[in-house]
């Protein structure tokens, strides 16, 4: 069963995320371009804890994978070896009432007729296929031998470099290479703020093995990948599984999963884990003729390796990670009235400033200097965010809308004023329990470094 649906929830996180900055419509002042989202100064911290995360789960603390960067621009040559610049496409139809152009999974249907889902118009196009890739052209001329595109899946350049990277790392299988980077889609709807985008950013991973093992490495990497959602603070229970069946997987693949999550729109895909057979390697060794083999130095075998991907959406990803962590509650304000207050629960490790400073007052020196040191300690292991205007309720409601975990106030007690003993302590409030204690500002770095690593 799919979870509801919350127009009204989404209208507020996608005004939250404007207002905070977090995403921005690309373009915005001249009209905006559709299917293009920029990321503010919150948005790109989230997103680099995201991909440094992912980075970390697969390739830093794991023996048997290796990362690579690869080159936007995509030679012909690549996409057609590997099916795209044939089959890389969408059955578009187009209104000719309000001339929108249409999936054609988007149509609806009343009492067996077809009708555009904007207008409700019914004198609709013939489908045709439209091919999802961006093409260019590389240098001056623009004429057919010039063309290149640009890349619509990360995946295709491990591919096009598995050779060079089998020789130089000398990894055996079942080895990986992950990557994390740019894809355009030239979507025919984007829509769902910026769950469908012409451009966004992909984290996969093409991990090698033996035909034999292809099954239990796929279910390996699903169970992988849903241990990692986990980990960076979505629920298993709002989390799904889905196996593709026969009839929608890729001809090649032999099993796919698909990672789902419930948004506000709906249940949709997160991540696809896919078993690709050696279907990618194969394809490319037929067309350039150079071999793509892998020769076992025990049994002497050459072969092709099987390879399954687990394809993740960095801004997917992100969205999911804002949405879950949305809510409004009730908190105390410095009155100790209860008021109402949003609140992104972000987990510490996702969060993009980990830790507000606030001096009780601003018009008094000795809190400020004593604030200001607090920040130089922790700024080298974290992101810090140093606010002195305003009573403390009004600036914790502030981080508590950003989701900064932890909150440090500088008070009369810590220099030490009232109680000696309390000299060099704070009152550190965690944002999700509301839960104050004193720790001495000694031990705050080792202390907030454990929750966010
Ligand atoms: N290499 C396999 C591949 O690209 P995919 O299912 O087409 O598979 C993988 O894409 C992931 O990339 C998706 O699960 C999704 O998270 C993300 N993705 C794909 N198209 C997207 C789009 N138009 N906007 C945002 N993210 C997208």
């Amino acid at each position: 069963m799919s979870a509801p649906t919350d127009a009204q929830r989404m209208e507020k996180i996608v005004s939250l995320c404007k207002r905070r900055g977090f995403i921005f419509q690309s373009t915005e002042i001249y009209g905006g371009l559709n299917g293009a989202w920029d990321y503010g100064p919150l948005g790109v911290e989230l997103k680099r804890n995201l991909k440094n995360y992912w980075w970390r789960m697969i390739v830093h603390e794991r023996d048997d994978v290796v990362g690579m960067d690869g080159a936007i621009l995509t030679h012909p040559a690549v996409l057609k070896a590997s099916g795209h610049v044939e089959g890389f496409s969408d059955p578009m139809i187009d209104c000719r009432t309000c001339k929108a152009h249409l999936r054609t999974d988007q149509l609806v249907e009343k009492r067996g007729i077809k009708q555009c889902p904007n207008c409700g118009g019914k004198d609709l196009t013939e489908a045709r296929q439209f091919n999802l890739m961006f093409e260019t052209h590389v240098g001056a001329a623009a004429e057919e031998s010039s063309v290149a595109y640009l890349r619509p899946e990360t995946a295709q350049s491990i591919f096009v470099q598995f050779k060079n990277i089998l020789e130089m790392s000398r990894k055996k299988l079942p080895f990986g290479i992950a990557q994390i980077g740019k894809a355009f889609r030239n979507e025919i709807n984007p829509r769902n703020f910026t769950f469908r985008s012409r451009e966004f950013e992909q984290m996969e991973l093409e991990y090698f093995c033996r035909a034999e093992e292809g099954m239990k490495w796929l279910r390996y990497w699903l169970e992988e990948r849903l241990n990692f959602y986990e980990n960076i603070g979505i629920p298993r229970d709002r989390l799904h599984a889905r196996e593709v069946p026969d009839d929608e997987r890729a001809f090649y693949s032999k099993g796919t999963y698909d990672i789902e999550y419930d948004f506000p729109f709906g249940r949709q895909e997160l991540e696809g884990v896919a078993y690709r057979t050696d279907y990618d390697l194969r394809q490319h060794q037929k067309a350039s003729g150079k071999s793509l083999e892998y020769f076992d130095d025990e049994t002497k075998e050459r072969f092709i390796p099987h390879v399954v991907e687990p394809s993740a959406g960095v801004d997917r990803t992100i969205l999911a990670l804002i949405c879950d962590a949305y809510a409004e509650d009730q908190a105390p304000n410095d009155k100790g009235e209860m008021e109402s207050r949003i609140v992104l629960r972000f987990h510490p490790r996702m969060a993009p400033i980990k830790c507000a400073i606030f001096p009780l007052l601003k018009n008094k020196e000795s809190l400020v200097t004593k604030a200001k040191e607090v920040v130089a300690l922790l700024r080298p292991d974290m992101t810090v965010f140093y606010d002195e205007s305003g009573a403390i309720g009004r600036r914790y409601r502030r981080q508590d809308e950003i989701g900064t975990p932890f909150g440090v106030t500088i008070d009369f007690e810590t220099l030490g004023e009232k109680d000696p003993a309390l000299r060099d302590t704070v009152t550190l409030r965690d944002r999700d329990s509301m839960k104050q204690e004193r720790v001495s500002i000694q031990e705050l770095p080792a202390m907030l470094r454990e929750c966010i690593r």
